[in-house]
């Protein structure tokens, strides 16, 4: 199936820096996929040369197979059928609801009107349609925004971090909403987030962007579970950190020996855990947890630190092996007291082996 937007080895340079490099990313029809990755790595410069509010120093963008960019080349924005929704979207404050949405369409007074209708109905402002932006709130001018991008039937919406001006509790409700709109409507569409949570709500396809560069990009469950490297895993979570050196495959540590598949003798490699990963028990009495083979070997740590934070208790730990925190998420039934002595081991089936990069190299690789 031919990608309703295919973006191929885009670079964007502002005074010779490159701030997109080599950026490709697909959209099929129907999918939403996310542009996702910290403040200033290059995502809404990105979204709008899709957009073609800005044009890229070498690439190429294809909407339906067709070109719409290419060196000496350039579809103009309004000929590119892109919807666009942005942060600060603003509506016209002297223009009714009605009037806001039918703003872009083409056709007769009847077209126009049974669009704005349907779209309406869709959003659930029907009752609304002859009001003015300043008398609705914050969520429901959000949703007239969506229905005004949505009107002329975009193949392509470009959304650039559409919910960050809403509160948390209007923002999920908005999301799935505009999910479900965007799906019946089966337009095709980039989100731009920096929330890993908001692209794993929202995503089919998540591509993780870092320092100008696609990094990893695939479901948002392959993303989370199977991270690239230590960055990957740590946008997405607290993560702890072991340390360790290969010999025979093996990293010796103090929770026992971990697989490091493919790694030369003498190599330095990072074993990440997601604090969730963390196993505890109790120190009965200094004698401490049977050993089991799944977690390997239970260290003992003193806690530090426990926080509750709703579903779920925080607990730092002080290791005894070498004085380093761990963190540690487990079930809020469970809160213990600081300078409580546990035991702790790590789900051997969800911690990932990187080798350690040297800062130098790893600099030179992502820039
Ligand atoms: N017109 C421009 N001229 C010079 N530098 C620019 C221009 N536009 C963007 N930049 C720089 O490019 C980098 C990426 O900006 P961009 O807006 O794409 O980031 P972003 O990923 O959308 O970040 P955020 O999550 O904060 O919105 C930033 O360092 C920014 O300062
Ligand atoms: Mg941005």
């Amino acid at each position: 199936m031919t990608p309703r937007l295919e973006v191929r080895n885009i670079t964007r340079r502002f005074g010779g820096v490159p701030v997109v490099s080599e950026v490709s990313l697909s959209v099929m029809p129907g999918q939403v996929t996310c542009l996702l990755g910290p403040s200033g790595c290059g995502k809404s410069t990105t979204l709008r040369i899709i957009a073609g509010v800005d044009w890229p120093d070498e690439g190429e963008i294809r909407i339906d197979g067709e070109r719409i960019v290419a060196p000496g080349f350039f579809v103009p924005p309004e000929k590119r059928g892109t919807g666009l929704m942005f942060q600060d979207f603003a509506l016209f404050p002297h223009l009714s609801v009605f009037d806001n949405i039918a703003f872009g369409l083409d056709g007769t007074r009847t077209e126009k009107r049974l669009r704005v209708h349907e779209l309406l109905d869709k959003v659930g402002l029907l009752r609304y349609i002859d009001s003015y932006p300043h008398e609705l709130s914050g969520g429901e001018q959000q949703r007239v925004a969506l229905a005004r991008a949505l009107a002329p039937r975009p193949r392509i919406m470009l959304m650039d971090e559409p919910f960050s001006g809403l509160d948390n509790r209007l923002r999920d409700g908005i999301r799935d909403e505009t999910l479900s709109i965007l799906k019946d409507e089966g337009t095709a569409v980039l989100l731009v987030t920096h929330e890993p949570e908001e692209a794993m709500r929202m995503a089919d396809e998540i591509a993780l962007m870092r320092r100008g560069r696609i990094v990893q990009q695939g479901a948002p469950y392959n993303v989370y579970n199977a991270p690239v490297d230590r960055e990957a895993a740590a946008f997405f979570s607290d993560i702890n950190v072991i340390r360790g050196r290969v010999q025979g495959l093996l990293t010796e540590t103090a929770f026992g020996k971990f697989m490091a598949p493919g790694q030369a003798d003498g190599t330095e490699v990072e074993i990440v855990i997601r604090p969730q990963h963390i196993k505890i028990d109790f120190d009965r009495g200094g004698q401490g947890p049977a050993p089991s083979p799944e977690h390997g070997v239970w260290a003992r740590g003193v806690v530090e630190r426990a926080r509750f934070i709703g579903k779920e208790s925080l607990v730092e730990f002080r290791m005894d092996f070498d004085g380093s925190l761990l963190k540690a998420t487990v079930p809020s039934v469970f809160l213990p007291k600081a300078g409580t002595h546990l035991w702790i081991a790590i789900r051997r089936d969800r911690c990932f082996v990187f080798p350690v990069i040297p800062s130098k190299d790893w600099r030179r690789r992502a820039d």
